[in-house]
Protein backbone atom coordinates (compact mmCIF):
# COMPACT_ATOMS: atom_id res chain seq x y z
CA UNK A 1 0.00 0.00 0.00
CA UNK A 2 1.52 3.39 -0.91
CA UNK A 3 1.84 5.79 2.19
CA UNK A 4 0.66 9.07 3.05
CA UNK A 5 3.89 11.31 2.74
CA UNK A 6 5.14 10.91 6.79
CA UNK A 7 5.37 14.29 7.51
CA UNK A 8 1.93 15.21 7.22
CA UNK A 9 0.62 12.44 9.34
CA UNK A 10 -0.85 12.76 12.65
CA UNK A 11 1.24 10.84 15.80
CA UNK A 12 0.47 9.84 18.87
CA UNK A 13 2.38 11.04 21.80
CA UNK A 14 2.04 9.04 24.90
CA UNK A 15 3.71 9.75 28.34
CA UNK A 16 3.60 6.26 29.87
CA UNK A 17 2.66 5.13 33.73
CA UNK A 18 -0.74 6.07 34.37
CA UNK A 19 -2.83 3.25 35.60
CA UNK A 20 -6.28 3.51 33.36
CA UNK A 21 -9.34 4.13 35.54
CA UNK A 22 -13.26 5.03 34.75
CA UNK A 23 -15.79 4.10 32.67
CA UNK A 24 -15.65 4.34 28.23
CA UNK A 25 -18.51 2.64 25.85
CA UNK A 26 -16.92 0.41 23.40
CA UNK A 27 -18.25 1.21 19.07
CA UNK A 28 -19.78 -0.17 16.88
CA UNK A 29 -17.77 -3.26 15.27
CA UNK A 30 -15.77 -2.42 12.32
CA UNK A 31 -15.85 -5.94 11.15
CA UNK A 32 -19.44 -6.06 11.11
CA UNK A 33 -20.23 -2.69 10.11
CA UNK A 34 -18.38 -2.89 6.91
CA UNK A 35 -19.81 -6.14 5.67
CA UNK A 36 -23.25 -4.61 6.55
CA UNK A 37 -23.25 -1.51 4.75
CA UNK A 38 -22.13 -3.46 1.90
CA UNK A 39 -25.54 -5.90 2.35
CA UNK A 40 -27.51 -2.94 1.70
CA UNK A 41 -26.26 -3.00 -2.02
CA UNK A 42 -28.52 -5.93 -2.12
CA UNK A 43 -31.69 -4.15 -2.59
CA UNK A 44 -33.78 -1.19 -3.98
CA UNK A 45 -35.28 0.27 -1.11
CA UNK A 46 -33.28 2.24 1.69
CA UNK A 47 -31.73 0.71 4.95
CA UNK A 48 -30.82 2.35 8.07
CA UNK A 49 -28.42 0.91 10.33
CA UNK A 50 -27.50 2.41 14.30
CA UNK A 51 -24.37 2.30 15.77
CA UNK A 52 -22.15 2.52 13.24
CA UNK A 53 -18.80 3.67 14.11
CA UNK A 54 -16.50 6.64 12.48
CA UNK A 55 -13.76 5.18 11.56
CA UNK A 56 -11.83 5.76 8.06
CA UNK A 57 -12.44 2.63 6.86
CA UNK A 58 -16.15 3.11 7.29
CA UNK A 59 -15.29 6.53 5.50
CA UNK A 60 -13.86 4.60 3.13
CA UNK A 61 -16.67 2.18 1.89
CA UNK A 62 -19.12 4.82 2.02
CA UNK A 63 -17.27 6.75 -0.72
CA UNK A 64 -16.93 3.58 -2.47
CA UNK A 65 -20.99 3.02 -2.43
CA UNK A 66 -21.53 7.15 -3.82
CA UNK A 67 -19.28 6.42 -6.23
CA UNK A 68 -21.33 3.34 -7.68
CA UNK A 69 -24.58 5.95 -7.35
CA UNK A 70 -25.56 4.98 -3.99
CA UNK A 71 -27.68 7.50 -1.88
CA UNK A 72 -26.09 7.98 1.58
CA UNK A 73 -27.29 9.82 4.28
CA UNK A 74 -25.35 10.17 7.78
CA UNK A 75 -26.18 11.32 10.78
CA UNK A 76 -23.69 10.39 14.04
CA UNK A 77 -23.96 6.93 14.32
CA UNK A 78 -26.91 6.52 12.00
CA UNK A 79 -26.42 5.37 8.13
CA UNK A 80 -29.16 4.96 5.77
CA UNK A 81 -27.92 3.85 2.23
CA UNK A 82 -30.31 3.75 -0.63
CA UNK A 83 -29.20 1.53 -3.56
CA UNK A 84 -32.45 1.79 -5.88
CA UNK A 85 -30.22 3.40 -8.47
CA UNK A 86 -26.86 1.81 -8.59
CA UNK A 87 -25.12 3.64 -11.90
CA UNK A 88 -21.83 1.77 -11.77
CA UNK A 89 -20.36 -1.70 -10.40
CA UNK A 90 -16.71 -0.73 -10.40
CA UNK A 91 -14.62 -0.89 -7.05
CA UNK A 92 -11.34 0.81 -8.58
CA UNK A 93 -7.92 -0.25 -7.36
CA UNK A 94 -7.62 3.40 -5.65
CA UNK A 95 -10.10 2.53 -3.27
CA UNK A 96 -9.63 -0.99 -2.57
CA UNK A 97 -5.53 -0.76 -2.52
CA UNK A 98 -6.68 1.55 0.84
CA UNK A 99 -9.17 -0.60 2.01
CA UNK A 100 -9.17 -4.51 1.15
CA UNK A 101 -12.97 -4.76 3.10
CA UNK A 102 -13.78 -3.27 -0.21
CA UNK A 103 -14.00 -6.90 -1.87
CA UNK A 104 -17.33 -7.18 0.26
CA UNK A 105 -18.91 -5.22 -3.12
CA UNK A 106 -18.15 -8.40 -5.05
CA UNK A 107 -20.50 -10.71 -4.11
CA UNK A 108 -23.98 -8.03 -3.50
CA UNK A 109 -23.12 -6.43 -7.14
CA UNK A 110 -22.87 -9.66 -8.57
CA UNK A 111 -26.32 -11.07 -7.35
CA UNK A 112 -28.05 -7.98 -7.57
CA UNK A 113 -26.83 -5.88 -10.45
CA UNK A 114 -25.37 -9.22 -12.32
CA UNK A 115 -21.80 -7.86 -12.59
CA UNK A 116 -19.08 -6.31 -10.93
CA UNK A 117 -15.67 -5.61 -11.29
CA UNK A 118 -13.40 -5.31 -8.69
CA UNK A 119 -9.93 -4.16 -8.56
CA UNK A 120 -7.86 -7.33 -6.88
CA UNK A 121 -6.58 -6.79 -3.15
CA UNK A 122 -2.96 -6.78 -3.31
CA UNK A 123 -0.54 -8.45 -0.71
CA UNK A 124 -0.81 -6.79 2.51
CA UNK A 125 1.95 -5.90 5.56
CA UNK A 126 0.11 -8.69 7.35
CA UNK A 127 0.58 -11.48 4.38
CA UNK A 128 -0.41 -11.81 1.44
CA UNK A 129 -4.22 -12.25 2.15
CA UNK A 130 -5.85 -14.11 -1.57
CA UNK A 131 -9.09 -13.86 -2.28
CA UNK A 132 -9.63 -17.28 -3.92
CA UNK A 133 -12.49 -18.79 -2.01
CA UNK A 134 -14.55 -15.71 -2.76
CA UNK A 135 -13.98 -16.03 -6.57
CA UNK A 136 -14.33 -20.04 -6.33
CA UNK A 137 -17.72 -19.77 -4.20
CA UNK A 138 -19.10 -17.53 -6.66
CA UNK A 139 -18.30 -19.48 -9.65
CA UNK A 140 -19.78 -22.33 -7.97
CA UNK A 141 -22.99 -20.34 -7.69
CA UNK A 142 -22.88 -19.79 -11.63
CA UNK A 143 -20.82 -16.96 -12.30
CA UNK A 144 -18.48 -16.31 -14.94
CA UNK A 145 -15.40 -14.74 -13.20
CA UNK A 146 -12.27 -13.62 -14.91
CA UNK A 147 -9.41 -12.05 -13.27
CA UNK A 148 -7.21 -9.55 -16.01
CA UNK A 149 -5.78 -6.37 -15.51
CA UNK A 150 -5.76 -6.63 -11.73
CA UNK A 151 -9.42 -6.60 -11.75
CA UNK A 152 -12.15 -9.69 -10.58
CA UNK A 153 -14.93 -9.88 -13.52
CA UNK A 154 -17.72 -11.63 -11.94
CA UNK A 155 -20.77 -11.74 -14.21
CA UNK A 156 -24.03 -13.57 -13.66
CA UNK A 157 -27.85 -13.60 -15.15
CA UNK A 158 -29.17 -15.37 -11.84
CA UNK A 159 -26.49 -16.93 -9.09
CA UNK A 160 -27.60 -20.38 -8.33
CA UNK A 161 -27.81 -22.05 -5.72
CA UNK A 162 -24.82 -24.25 -4.37
CA UNK A 163 -22.86 -26.80 -1.99
CA UNK A 164 -19.83 -24.44 -0.68
CA UNK A 165 -17.06 -25.93 1.04
CA UNK A 166 -14.09 -23.22 1.61
CA UNK A 167 -10.43 -24.52 1.72
CA UNK A 168 -10.22 -22.58 5.09
CA UNK A 169 -12.21 -20.61 6.69
CA UNK A 170 -12.14 -17.08 6.02
CA UNK A 171 -14.27 -14.64 7.36
CA UNK A 172 -15.00 -11.53 4.49
CA UNK A 173 -15.41 -14.61 1.93
CA UNK A 174 -18.24 -16.82 4.24
CA UNK A 175 -19.56 -12.77 3.90
CA UNK A 176 -19.47 -12.35 0.69
CA UNK A 177 -20.67 -15.60 -0.56
CA UNK A 178 -23.45 -15.38 2.32
CA UNK A 179 -24.91 -12.07 0.94
CA UNK A 180 -24.85 -12.92 -3.20
CA UNK A 181 -26.49 -16.50 -1.52
CA UNK A 182 -29.30 -14.45 -0.27
CA UNK A 183 -30.54 -13.42 -4.19
CA UNK A 184 -29.53 -17.00 -6.25
CA UNK A 185 -31.90 -19.13 -7.12
CA UNK A 186 -31.85 -21.98 -4.80
CA UNK A 187 -30.43 -23.20 -2.02
CA UNK A 188 -26.96 -22.58 -0.97
CA UNK A 189 -24.58 -24.03 1.56
CA UNK A 190 -21.38 -22.85 2.99
CA UNK A 191 -19.10 -25.32 4.71
CA UNK A 192 -16.33 -24.80 7.15
CA UNK A 193 -17.74 -21.06 6.99
CA UNK A 194 -16.77 -18.79 9.45
CA UNK A 195 -18.42 -18.93 12.84
CA UNK A 196 -17.50 -15.33 13.84
CA UNK A 197 -20.08 -13.19 15.37
CA UNK A 198 -19.98 -10.37 12.82
CA UNK A 199 -21.15 -13.15 10.70
CA UNK A 200 -24.14 -13.96 12.48
CA UNK A 201 -24.67 -9.58 13.00
CA UNK A 202 -24.41 -9.72 8.88
CA UNK A 203 -26.84 -12.30 8.90
CA UNK A 204 -29.33 -10.89 11.41
CA UNK A 205 -29.57 -8.02 9.00
CA UNK A 206 -29.79 -9.86 5.98
CA UNK A 207 -32.56 -11.77 7.92
CA UNK A 208 -34.12 -8.14 8.89
CA UNK A 209 -34.16 -7.51 4.82
CA UNK A 210 -36.31 -10.74 4.46
CA UNK A 211 -32.92 -13.29 3.64
CA UNK A 212 -33.62 -16.47 4.72
CA UNK A 213 -30.43 -17.85 6.54
CA UNK A 214 -30.02 -20.55 9.26
CA UNK A 215 -27.09 -21.79 10.67
CA UNK A 216 -24.62 -18.25 10.61
CA UNK A 217 -22.35 -18.52 13.28
CA UNK A 218 -21.61 -21.41 13.06
CA UNK A 219 -19.53 -23.81 10.44
CA UNK A 220 -22.69 -25.06 7.89
CA UNK A 221 -24.97 -21.91 6.70
CA UNK A 222 -27.95 -22.64 4.94
CA UNK A 223 -29.31 -19.63 2.48
CA UNK A 224 -32.39 -20.33 0.46
CA UNK A 225 -31.88 -17.84 -2.22
CA UNK A 226 -35.17 -15.24 -2.78
CA UNK A 227 -36.23 -13.21 -5.69
CA UNK A 228 -35.85 -9.68 -3.30
CA UNK A 229 -34.52 -8.39 -0.01
CA UNK A 230 -36.75 -5.10 1.86
CA UNK A 231 -35.72 -2.33 3.33
CA UNK A 232 -34.69 -2.82 6.92
CA UNK A 233 -33.03 -1.17 9.96
CA UNK A 234 -30.01 -2.68 11.80
CA UNK A 235 -28.43 -1.96 14.44
CA UNK A 236 -24.32 -3.01 14.68
CA UNK A 237 -23.10 -4.99 17.34
CA UNK A 238 -20.45 -3.83 19.69
CA UNK A 239 -16.83 -4.00 18.94
CA UNK A 240 -14.87 -7.29 20.78
CA UNK A 241 -11.67 -6.08 19.67
CA UNK A 242 -12.08 -3.10 20.54
CA UNK A 243 -13.13 -4.09 23.94
CA UNK A 244 -10.36 -6.11 23.94
CA UNK A 245 -7.65 -4.07 23.32
CA UNK A 246 -9.09 -1.73 26.26
CA UNK A 247 -8.82 -4.31 28.69
CA UNK A 248 -5.39 -5.14 27.71
CA UNK A 249 -4.71 -1.41 28.33
CA UNK A 250 -6.11 -1.87 31.70
CA UNK A 251 -4.64 -4.59 32.36
CA UNK A 252 -0.86 -3.46 31.34
CA UNK A 253 -1.02 -0.18 33.54
CA UNK A 254 -2.72 -2.01 36.71
CA UNK A 255 -5.75 -0.31 36.03
CA UNK A 256 -9.07 -1.12 36.77
CA UNK A 257 -12.04 0.07 34.11
CA UNK A 258 -15.57 -0.77 33.21
CA UNK A 259 -16.48 -0.90 29.24
CA UNK A 260 -20.16 -0.37 28.63
CA UNK A 261 -22.11 -0.62 25.35
CA UNK A 262 -20.56 -4.13 24.67
CA UNK A 263 -21.00 -7.87 24.50
CA UNK A 264 -18.66 -10.04 26.71
CA UNK A 265 -19.73 -13.30 25.08
CA UNK A 266 -18.02 -12.47 21.46
CA UNK A 267 -14.45 -12.64 23.48
CA UNK A 268 -14.72 -15.78 25.76
CA UNK A 269 -11.12 -16.34 24.63
CA UNK A 270 -10.05 -12.97 25.04
CA UNK A 271 -11.41 -12.85 28.76
CA UNK A 272 -10.32 -16.36 29.95
CA UNK A 273 -6.79 -15.04 28.96
CA UNK A 274 -6.82 -11.88 31.03
CA UNK A 275 -8.04 -13.75 34.20
CA UNK A 276 -5.50 -16.27 33.26
CA UNK A 277 -2.89 -13.65 33.32
CA UNK A 278 -4.13 -12.84 36.74
CA UNK A 279 -7.05 -9.72 36.21
CA UNK A 280 -10.09 -9.99 37.54
CA UNK A 281 -13.12 -9.59 35.09
CA UNK A 282 -16.63 -9.42 35.98
CA UNK A 283 -18.83 -9.03 33.43
CA UNK A 284 -22.65 -8.30 33.77
CA UNK A 285 -25.45 -7.35 30.46
CA UNK A 286 -23.52 -5.03 28.19
CA UNK A 287 -20.83 -3.77 30.36
CA UNK A 288 -17.31 -5.82 31.28
CA UNK A 289 -15.18 -4.84 34.66
CA UNK A 290 -11.73 -5.22 34.64
CA UNK A 291 -9.31 -5.08 37.99
CA UNK A 292 -5.63 -5.59 36.80
CA UNK A 293 -3.49 -7.34 39.78
CA UNK A 294 -0.04 -5.21 40.87
CA UNK A 295 2.22 -7.46 38.31
CA UNK A 296 0.36 -9.73 35.38
CA UNK A 297 1.47 -13.36 34.52
CA UNK A 298 2.92 -13.84 31.39
CA UNK A 299 0.43 -16.05 29.38
CA UNK A 300 1.02 -18.26 26.02
CA UNK A 301 -1.96 -18.10 23.03
CA UNK A 302 -2.28 -20.01 19.43
CA UNK A 303 -4.43 -17.61 17.52
CA UNK A 304 -6.99 -19.24 15.66
CA UNK A 305 -10.76 -19.17 14.54
CA UNK A 306 -13.70 -17.91 16.18
CA UNK A 307 -14.39 -19.07 19.15
CA UNK A 308 -10.50 -19.92 19.33
CA UNK A 309 -8.23 -16.89 20.14
CA UNK A 310 -8.77 -13.95 17.33
CA UNK A 311 -5.69 -12.62 15.30
CA UNK A 312 -6.68 -8.94 15.36
CA UNK A 313 -6.09 -9.49 19.58
CA UNK A 314 -2.33 -10.95 19.58
CA UNK A 315 -0.32 -8.10 18.99
CA UNK A 316 -2.21 -6.17 22.14
CA UNK A 317 -1.64 -9.43 24.36
CA UNK A 318 2.39 -9.73 22.86
CA UNK A 319 2.52 -6.11 24.47
CA UNK A 320 0.97 -7.77 27.26
CA UNK A 321 3.49 -10.37 27.85
CA UNK A 322 6.52 -7.95 27.38
CA UNK A 323 5.83 -6.60 30.88
CA UNK A 324 4.39 -9.50 32.70
CA UNK A 325 6.01 -11.90 35.02
CA UNK A 326 7.61 -15.14 33.22
CA UNK A 327 7.87 -16.42 29.98
CA UNK A 328 4.91 -16.81 27.39
CA UNK A 329 4.88 -18.51 23.56
CA UNK A 330 2.42 -16.53 21.45
CA UNK A 331 1.65 -18.67 17.63
CA UNK A 332 0.06 -17.43 14.80
CA UNK A 333 -1.59 -19.11 12.73
CA UNK A 334 -3.83 -17.26 10.59
CA UNK A 335 -1.46 -14.82 8.52
CA UNK A 336 1.75 -15.52 7.72
CA UNK A 337 3.46 -12.23 8.65
CA UNK A 338 1.73 -10.92 11.56
CA UNK A 339 5.06 -10.35 13.82
CA UNK A 340 5.48 -6.85 12.27
CA UNK A 341 4.90 -5.30 15.89
CA UNK A 342 8.07 -7.11 17.46
CA UNK A 343 10.67 -5.28 16.04
CA UNK A 344 8.82 -2.08 17.23
CA UNK A 345 8.31 -3.59 20.44
CA UNK A 346 12.01 -4.35 20.80
CA UNK A 347 12.72 -0.92 20.04
CA UNK A 348 10.94 -0.17 23.77
CA UNK A 349 12.79 -2.64 25.33
CA UNK A 350 10.69 -5.80 24.68
CA UNK A 351 12.68 -9.49 24.97
CA UNK A 352 11.01 -11.08 22.19
CA UNK A 353 12.78 -14.11 19.86
CA UNK A 354 11.03 -15.08 16.88
CA UNK A 355 11.05 -17.74 15.33
CA UNK A 356 8.38 -18.53 11.87
CA UNK A 357 5.03 -18.22 13.17
CA UNK A 358 6.22 -18.57 17.03
CA UNK A 359 7.18 -15.40 18.90
CA UNK A 360 8.67 -15.95 22.53
CA UNK A 361 8.29 -12.96 24.79
CA UNK A 362 10.21 -12.80 27.98
CA UNK A 363 8.57 -10.28 30.46
CA UNK A 364 11.27 -7.32 31.59
CA UNK A 365 10.64 -5.38 34.68
CA UNK A 366 9.83 -2.18 32.88
CA UNK A 367 9.86 -0.54 29.03
CA UNK A 368 11.66 2.65 27.88
CA UNK A 369 9.64 5.25 25.86
CA UNK A 370 11.36 5.58 22.12
CA UNK A 371 9.87 6.70 18.85
CA UNK A 372 8.52 3.59 17.27
CA UNK A 373 6.39 3.45 13.80
CA UNK A 374 2.98 1.86 13.35
CA UNK A 375 2.62 -1.18 10.19
CA UNK A 376 -1.33 -2.31 10.57
CA UNK A 377 -4.23 -1.68 13.06
CA UNK A 378 -3.35 -4.33 15.58
CA UNK A 379 0.15 -3.57 15.47
CA UNK A 380 -0.54 -0.03 16.27
CA UNK A 381 -2.66 -0.86 19.11
CA UNK A 382 -0.21 -2.94 20.40
CA UNK A 383 2.13 -0.09 20.36
CA UNK A 384 0.18 2.33 22.18
CA UNK A 385 -0.95 -0.63 24.79
CA UNK A 386 2.84 -0.46 25.51
CA UNK A 387 3.27 3.13 25.26
CA UNK A 388 1.15 3.23 28.24
CA UNK A 389 2.69 1.40 30.29
CA UNK A 390 6.53 2.84 29.31
CA UNK A 391 8.71 4.97 31.30
CA UNK A 392 8.47 8.31 29.91
CA UNK A 393 7.24 9.10 26.17
CA UNK A 394 6.66 7.36 23.31
CA UNK A 395 5.70 8.72 19.42
CA UNK A 396 4.31 6.23 17.63
CA UNK A 397 4.06 7.39 14.05
CA UNK A 398 1.65 6.66 11.35
CA UNK A 399 -1.23 6.49 12.93
CA UNK A 400 -3.67 6.49 10.45
CA UNK A 401 -2.93 3.16 10.99
CA UNK A 402 -5.55 3.66 13.75
CA UNK A 403 -8.03 5.66 12.77
CA UNK A 404 -8.73 3.15 10.79
CA UNK A 405 -10.04 0.42 13.39
CA UNK A 406 -10.69 2.46 16.52
CA UNK A 407 -13.06 5.33 16.89
CA UNK A 408 -11.97 8.56 19.27
CA UNK A 409 -8.67 6.29 20.47
CA UNK A 410 -6.88 9.88 21.77
CA UNK A 411 -9.73 11.08 23.52
CA UNK A 412 -11.55 7.33 24.91
CA UNK A 413 -7.99 6.72 26.32
CA UNK A 414 -7.67 10.46 27.44
CA UNK A 415 -11.31 9.90 29.56
CA UNK A 416 -9.59 6.72 31.31
CA UNK A 417 -6.71 9.31 32.31
CA UNK A 418 -3.79 8.15 29.93
CA UNK A 419 -1.62 11.07 28.94
CA UNK A 420 -2.13 11.06 25.46
CA UNK A 421 -1.52 13.91 22.74
CA UNK A 422 -2.32 13.84 18.93
CA UNK A 423 0.32 15.75 17.45
CA UNK A 424 -0.60 17.12 14.28
CA UNK A 425 1.96 18.19 11.31
C1 LIG B 1 -11.09 -10.70 8.46
C2 LIG B 1 -11.05 -9.47 9.31
C3 LIG B 1 -9.65 -9.26 9.89
C4 LIG B 1 -9.19 -10.53 10.63
C5 LIG B 1 -9.36 -11.76 9.75
C6 LIG B 1 -9.08 -13.05 10.49
C7 LIG B 1 -12.72 -8.05 8.29
C8 LIG B 1 -13.04 -6.84 7.49
N1 LIG B 1 -11.43 -8.32 8.49
O1 LIG B 1 -10.19 -10.50 7.37
O2 LIG B 1 -9.69 -8.16 10.79
O3 LIG B 1 -7.84 -10.39 10.98
O4 LIG B 1 -10.70 -11.84 9.23
O5 LIG B 1 -9.89 -13.16 11.59
O6 LIG B 1 -13.61 -8.73 8.78
N2 LIG B 1 -7.49 -16.74 2.66
C9 LIG B 1 -7.16 -17.35 1.48
N3 LIG B 1 -8.02 -17.23 0.43
C10 LIG B 1 -9.19 -16.53 0.51
C11 LIG B 1 -9.52 -15.92 1.73
C12 LIG B 1 -8.64 -16.04 2.79
O7 LIG B 1 -6.11 -17.98 1.34
O8 LIG B 1 -9.93 -16.46 -0.48
C13 LIG B 1 -6.57 -16.88 3.84
C14 LIG B 1 -5.96 -15.53 4.26
O9 LIG B 1 -4.81 -15.23 3.52
C15 LIG B 1 -5.69 -15.80 5.73
C16 LIG B 1 -6.85 -16.70 6.16
O10 LIG B 1 -7.35 -17.26 4.96
O11 LIG B 1 -4.49 -16.49 5.88
C17 LIG B 1 -7.98 -16.01 6.86
O12 LIG B 1 -8.33 -14.83 6.14
P1 LIG B 1 -9.77 -14.20 6.18
O13 LIG B 1 -10.59 -14.79 7.27
O14 LIG B 1 -10.35 -14.21 4.82
O15 LIG B 1 -9.45 -12.69 6.55
P2 LIG B 1 -10.27 -11.44 6.10
O16 LIG B 1 -11.69 -11.85 5.89
O17 LIG B 1 -9.56 -10.73 5.01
Amino acid sequence: MPLPDQGKMDKLLIEGGSPLAGEITISGAKNAALPILCAALLCTEPVTFANVPQLKDVATLLALLMRMGVKVEHEGDIVTIDAGQLSDSVAPYEMVKTMRASILVLGPLTARYGEASVSLPGGCAIGARPVDQHIKGLQAMGANVDVEHGYIRASASRLKGARIVTDMVTVTGTENLMMAACLADGETIIENAACEPEVADLANCLTAMGAKISGAGSDVIRIEGVSRLHGARHRIMPDRIETGTYLCAAAVTGGQVRLTGTQASSLDAVIAKLIEAGCAVRCESDNIHLTAPRRLTAVSLRTAPYPAFPTDMQAQFMALDCVADGAATIRETIFENRFMHAIELQRLGADIHIDGNMAMVRGVERLQGATVMATDLRASASLVIAGLVAEGETMIERIYHLDRGYEHLDEKLAALGAKVQRVKP
